[in-house]
């Protein structure tokens, strides 16, 4: 058999990102820091530590940061230089590696996560390949993406990221009922878009990683509007699971929901207390704060 590498990812960044408005009112919500980094660039750092070299971005209204993120800083860069400010200097011109293509993709309307990935199809042809959400922080000891790769070298099937949740939070995501086949990885029989509590055949919830055959376009092509009058993934998927075996893998790491302000406050938390410049004197601040 010809075991197939993954060598693209696809970032969906064109959300509207409503509830963080005013702060997503002029940029996208992937461009929201935690500590001193971009969501984004985290996400893209994952991609890259997973062995991921071409980043295909699917973009929306205030794409424009995202692209200059990504694009080299001639003006910048001139002035930290002229400034002797190296470590600035390479600060910037490491956000993203040289070896790393960056593509943008425009989906023209907000029809939903499915459509969005559906958008990168001319890009992505007939290759498995991963897809992040960069509102879903994951810090791993090994990055999440990785160890992802590691499962799908084994299997050579779709794998989807997944994390126990309370009951209670099941509309929030995407639910599989599976069964365990080994440890921390378990064959998925069904998946649905945010259930009601009491709907839910599990409390198991996709993430915002996963990584896909090829085959997942041809069923988002045909799957109609579902939850919210959008085009799920997960409507796609569940689709695909009709044809392929698909695995749940539950990651190794910490998820911040950074798509909910609680979530992304715990971040700037978690990340402040690891920083190397911040985390003494942030510590002792929170002793002080109740
Ligand atoms: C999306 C998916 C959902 C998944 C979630 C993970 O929902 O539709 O299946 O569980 O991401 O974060 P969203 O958070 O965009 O509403």
């Amino acid at each position: 058999m010809h075991l197939k590498k993954i060598t693209k990812a696809v970032f969906p960044v064109a959300g509207m990102g409503s509830r963080f408005l005013p702060a997503t009112k002029a940029t996208a919500k992937e461009m929201l820091p935690v500590v001193d980094k971009p969501l984004i660039q985290y996400a893209v750092e994952e991609a890259v530590a997973a062995g991921i070299t071409d980043m295909v971005f699917i973009t929306g209204r205030n794409k424009r940061a995202i692209e200059d993120h990504f694009d080299k800083a001639y003006e910048l860069e001139a002035t930290l230089e002229a400034q002797g400010k190296n470590e600035l200097l390479r600060i910037v011109q490491e956000v993203v590696p040289s070896h790393i293509n960056c593509i943008y993709i425009r989906q023209a309307e907000p029809l939903g996560l499915g459509h969005a990935v559906l958008c990168a199809q001319p890009v992505i042809q007939d290759e498995p390949f991963a897809v992040i959400l960069a509102d879903d922080l994951i810090e791993g000891e090994v990055p999440v993406m990785k160890q992802m790769v590691q499962v799908f070298a084994k299997h050579q099937c779709s794998v989807l990221g997944v994390q126990e949740v309370p009951r209670s939070h099941t509309k929030q995501y995407g639910i599989v009922s599976t069964s365990n086949i080994e440890p921390k990885i378990d064959k998925i029989h069904g998946i649905v878009e945010k259930p009601k509590p009491e709907d839910a055949p599990s409390t198991l919830a996709v993430v915002g990683r996963y990584i896909l055959t090829p085959r997942i376009f041809k069923h988002l092509h045909e799957v109609k509007p579902g939850t919210g009058g959008e085009i799920q993934l997960t409507d796609g998927i569940a689709a695909l699971m009709q044809y392929e075996s698909l695995l749940a893998y539950s990651f190794d790491g910490t998820r911040y929901d950074c798509g909910s302000k609680l979530g992304y406050l715990k971040a700037q938390v978690a990340f402040g207390l690891k920083h190397k410049e911040l985390r003494e004197e942030f510590a002792a601040y929170l002793k002080t704060v109740n």
